[in-house]
């Protein structure tokens, strides 16, 4: 990414320079949905996602400025000053997480942009929320491990974005590694990277540019719906916490005192846990074909089961299966945004020409391309 925006915009405003952060988005492979289940998930960082420029101004408010909106916003540290702006609101959240937690920030000047798509399922407010969490830590000396930048990202979401996301997002932006996903088990936080180089094939992002909009989803939704039926299985196992550590058998005895809604939406998420291992095991043995099976059953649980797909995505999964590509599906929580998917090289070229072209002709939209290259994690630039 242009780093010279960033450096220009910054000199402009403050007529200084400062620290230069970043932090990616996200793909996951598998485990969609498992996050906030205690479950496990299959992200990886990407080459794309958040610039900030940022240097402590010795007063105790923050002046940000964001380039893609073209917006400023001016906030004190203190519960009481929360900035109006919704975008603002993720700098302010993370500044006041750190300081629940005990650090002691000071005011200072920012400038950010990004090339991660907004509102694409590829975390751009994890990205935002890690870069400044990850930024701020050095700058004002916190000594917050990772796990906890991580979990400072997450409740940020969850107390000042309306959004009662799990942990993925941000793990993955934090932790990502070049060439790797990352298992996250996460009830643990305990992962491993796996080595990820799918020799023959090729994954790419399909963009419905139908924008995803988490905030006021019915993606809060989605998470009650499987902690009901988890409180609903507890009261026979008791060692069952999340739909992470139940099974299927186990869901069946609660069949009839749980609604129909919560009933469907928690046996895609035990599958899906499931899924994910299976699919671990299948990465290990370089089975691409069965990991690309896997995922198209992942599409049919999120459209069917889960119901978190929209027209224009199970039709960009349609087009993916006419043409042959190996695994594809929603990617995310939902509601729009891209599908992921693994293609052969061979099969590659005309799939990309195909789904644009059927897109457009459906729906009236370009589509967007994005090949995806696994890369590292949040990091100082400058
Ligand atoms: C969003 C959330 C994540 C995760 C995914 C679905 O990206 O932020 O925590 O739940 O949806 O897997």
């Amino acid at each position: 990414m242009d780093q010279s925006v960033v450096r220009n915009k910054f000199k402009n405003e403050f007529g200084t320079e400062g620290y230069l952060y970043f932090s990616p988005g996200r793909v996951n492979l598998i485990g969609e949905h498992t996050d906030y289940n205690g479950g496990c998930v299959l992200p990886g960082a990407i080459d794309k996602g958040m610039l900030a420029e940022i240097k402590p101004n010795g007063k105790n408010t923050v002046s940000a400025y964001s380039i893609d909106l073209d917006d400023h916003a001016e906030f004190g540290l203190e519960e009481a000053d929360a900035p109006t702006q919704s975008w603002a609101r993720y700098i302010f959240g993370v500044c006041r997480e750190m300081i629940k937690r005990g650090a002691k920030l000071e005011g200072f000047d920012t400038v950010f942009s990004g090339d991660v798509p907004l509102g694409a399922g590829l975390s751009s407010s994890a990205a935002l929320e890690s870069t400044y969490a990850f930024a701020l830590n050095e700058i004002f000396n916190c000594g917050f491990d990772k796990k906890e930048l991580v979990l400072i990202g997450q409740k940020t979401e969850h107390n000042y974005c309306g959004v009662n996301c799990g942990i993925m997002d941000q793990f993955a932006s934090v932790f990502g590694k070049e060439g790797h996903l990352i298992r996250l088990d996460c009830s643990t936080m305990d992962y491993e990277y796996v080595p990820f180089n799918p020799q023959g094939y090729k994954v790419v992002l399909i963009d419905s540019v139908c924008k995803h909009e988490l905030v006021d989803s019915p993606y809060n939704k989605r998470r009650q719906s499987c902690e009901n039926a988890a409180a609903a299985i507890a009261k026979n196992h008791p060692e069952v916490k999340l739909l992470g550590d139940a099974n299927i058998a186990m869901l069946e005895e609660v069949k009839d005192q749980i609604s129909e809604e919560d009933y469907k939406r928690a046996t895609y998420a035990i599958q899906e846990n499931e899924r994910l291992i299976a699919t671990c095991e299948a990465l290990k043995a370089g089975d691409y074909e069965t990991v690309g099976k896997n995922i198209y059953e992942t599409h049919k649980g999120m459209s069917e089961l889960y119901e978190v797909s929209t027209p224009e995505i199970d039709y960009l999964n349609e087009v993916a299966k006419e043409c042959g590509v190996t695994g594809s599906r929603i990617m995310g929580g939902g509601f729009g945004g891209c599908t992921i998917n693994l293609v052969a090289d061979d099969k590659y070229d005309a799939f990309i020409a195909t789904v644009v072209e059927k897109y457009k002709g459906k729906f009236g939209l370009d589509a967007k391309v994005y090949p995806v290259k696994i890369s590292n994690g949040s990091r100082r630039l400058a």
